[in-house]
């Protein structure tokens, strides 16, 4: 270990990674436990990602009509488009109300309606009556900052349970021994030391890695980094072709228009006026799903229908709503199309384009938050020591696509699962399994060599050409010649990490160094992206291959996976899970997915 390096240690009984929705829930629940648990996150707890989730969390409380979860299962069943494990889908679905009240009594301000109940909007694919009746107003939202509201709360009630934070650390490698988590390697980046964190379980709650491509509603804090360490500790990444754009991302800016927009009565139009939705989706029309909704704007700008000069977006109107109603339910998207799109949305239409905004895969879990792999012919082995949750894991809910407002559910319920099945397995207060001295050697070797990295692209060069890569051969639509030549170009934007330099500054700040780590974590996962999208011949939630129309259950209903290892790709499968948590429901069985 190069001598500058000062390693400190530390013990826990269980270590999070991220301090976002699903890190937060985990945190506090691990630390309700007595369990001695460490937050490691490179931003301040309240500066995670979530803070930008706007419209809300879904929950069947039936505040504002008829609702049961049964039927917000079978909505996401078929969001999925049948890619989600059934088993988990019920669990989340089953335990999205009691989460929900969970919140509230945690100090979450929720909306009110007149009688003080928790007020629910209308989202993309949200029905009755197992997709037979109109739409289900299923969403609990505060205002338009629901997110920002479950933060505060959830870091509060970490506190109260005294969980020990580590803030501004980055999070590096993982210490695996024989196949298991052991801990995880941080470095400090105020001061550059090296932290070893032992502990029975790790649980990675790391966000998505949106900003692989050039144009996302995502922060610039969204690299994806536990499955960059995932990749590295030599295990898979599960259905990393299915990434998600929102409809209304402000063109231009990227910065997000929430779906409650169109829940409270907002509508597209293209460059003639019309209401296109109503062609692609007749029934639902702008609140069908993410992925239906992405597409056919997309078709229209195609089409040569966008508005504007270059006719590249679309425009959504609220301009016809009470200005009070918006007002008291979308306060903060009037404001962002102020200053983003330098819109009065009271007056005029806000312009707006498919945005890259999610990731339904990730790192391969079960409902109780833990790693799983392919071992021995097992599909669903367990990395012992290992946990994910949130938008860095892939339990799988959202399966081919997520509805809108399932992962705000998808974030307390699994965090909370997660800490229930960690304080099962752990007993408070017992020395974790030791670890060899040099654990922490490979995580340091990385940071030294980037340290002193001085080839000649620096980090912001080949992120560049990283996100146009994805953003023009990872998009909407997707075909074999695009993806050949993606799969080419992001593989040549792997090779040139070997010729990455920083700046001499790198030796004094450690922001530079953050950035080029970052970097690897983001590489490594747009080229099994890239992969994974050329592999699945067929169309399915957000992967719509022009040459691979159709769905093609039978060669495909199943998870990819992908592993990377010595820069190579290598990708296999693992089966949907076609059974359930309980009895009480049934396997819901594919049929064509029409909104
Ligand atoms: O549109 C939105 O408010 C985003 C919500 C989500 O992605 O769940």
């Amino acid at each position: 270990m190069p001598e500058a390096y000062k390693l400190v240690d530390h013990v826990y009984d269980a270590v999070v990674v991220g301090a976002g929705g699903s890190g937060l829930r985990a945190t506090m629940g691990l630390a309700e436990a007595g369990l001695r648990t460490a937050c490691i996150t490179k931003v301040f707890p309240t500066r995670s990602h979530t803070v930008a989730a706007q419209g809300g969390i879904a929950a069947a409380l039936g505040n504002m009509g008829p609702d049961h979860w049964t039927w917000h299962m079978y909505d996401t069943v078929k969001g999925s488009d049948w890619l989600g494990d059934q088993d988990a889908i019920e669990y989340l679905c089953r335990e999205a109300p009691a989460a929900v009240y969970e919140l509230e009594h945690f100090g979450v301000p929720f909306s009110r309606t007149p009688d003080g109940r928790i007020y629910q909007r209308a989202f993309g694919g949200m029905t009755q009556n197992m997709g037979a009746g109109p739409p289900a107003q299923r969403t609990c939202a505060a205002a338009d900052r629901t997110g920002h509201a479950m933060l505060h709360a959830l870091y509060q009630q970490s506190l109260k349970h005294d969980a020990d934070f580590f803030i501004e650390y980055f999070a590096i490698d993982l210490i695996m021994v024989d196949g298991a988590c052991r801990g995880v390697v941080a470095l400090c980046m105020e001061d550059g030391s090296i932290h070893r964190f032992r502990a029975h379980a790790v649980v990675l709650a790391t966000g998505g890695y949106g900003r692989c491509y050039f144009s996302a509603t995502s922060a610039h804090t969204c690299t994806g980094d536990g499955g960059g360490m995932v990749l590295r500790a030599g295990l898979p990444l599960q259905d990393m072709e299915f990434v998600q754009f929102h409809p209304t991302g402000i063109y231009g800016a990227g910065v997000l228009i929430t779906e409650g927009a169109r829940g409270e009565g907002g509508y597209l139009t293209n460059a003639a006026g019309e209401r296109f939705m109503e062609r692609y989706a007749p029934s639902a029309k702008d609140l069908a799903s993410r992925d239906v909704v992405s597409r056919a704007m997309a078709q229209e700008i195609r089409e040569g229908r966008g508005v504007g000069k270059e006719r590249d977006h679309i425009h959504l109107h609220l301009d016809h709503i009470d200005p009070r109603i918006l007002a008291e339910r979308l306060p903060g998207i009037t404001e962002t199309a102020r200053i983003f799109a330098g819109v009065d949305i009271t007056r005029a239409p806000i312009p707006v384009v498919p945005t890259v905004h999610y990731n339904m895969g990730g790192i391969p879990t079960n409902y109780w938050g833990e790693v799983v792999t392919v071992r021995d012919g097992d599909p669903d082995a367990v990395v012992p020591g290992l946990f994910a949750v949130g938008e860095a894991a892939c339990v799988s809910v959202h399966g081919a696509n997520r509805l809108g407002s399932n992962s705000l559910i998808d974030l307390v319920v699994f965090g909370r699962a997660c800490a229930k099945r960690i304080a099962t397995l752990v007993k408070p207060m017992t020395p974790p399994p030791p670890v060899p001295r040099d654990s922490a050697d490979f995580a340091i070797a990385r940071v030294d060599a980037l340290r002193h990295a001085r080839g000649g692209s620096p980090t912001a060069r080949i992120r560049l050409a990283m996100q146009k890569t994805m953003q023009a051969n990872c998009g909407v639509f997707r075909n074999a010649e695009v993806l050949d030549e993606g799969c080419a170009r992001i593989d040549a934007v792997y090779q040139q990490m070997a010729d990455i330099g920083l700046a001499d500054r790198s030796l004094v700040f450690n922001t530079d160094l953050i950035e080029a780590l970052e970097l690897e974590n983001m590489v490594a996962q747009a080229v099994v992206t890239m992969h994974s999208a050329r592999a699945r011949t067929e169309s399915r939630g957000a992967h719509m291959r022009e040459d691979y129309p159709a769905r093609d259950d039978e060669n495909w209903m199943k998870h990819s996976l992908a592993w990377f290892r010595d820069g190579r790709v290598e990708l296999g499968t693992r089966p949907v899970h076609t059974w359930t948590f309980s009895d009480e429901v049934e396997y819901i069985r594919p049929k064509a997915r029409v909104y």
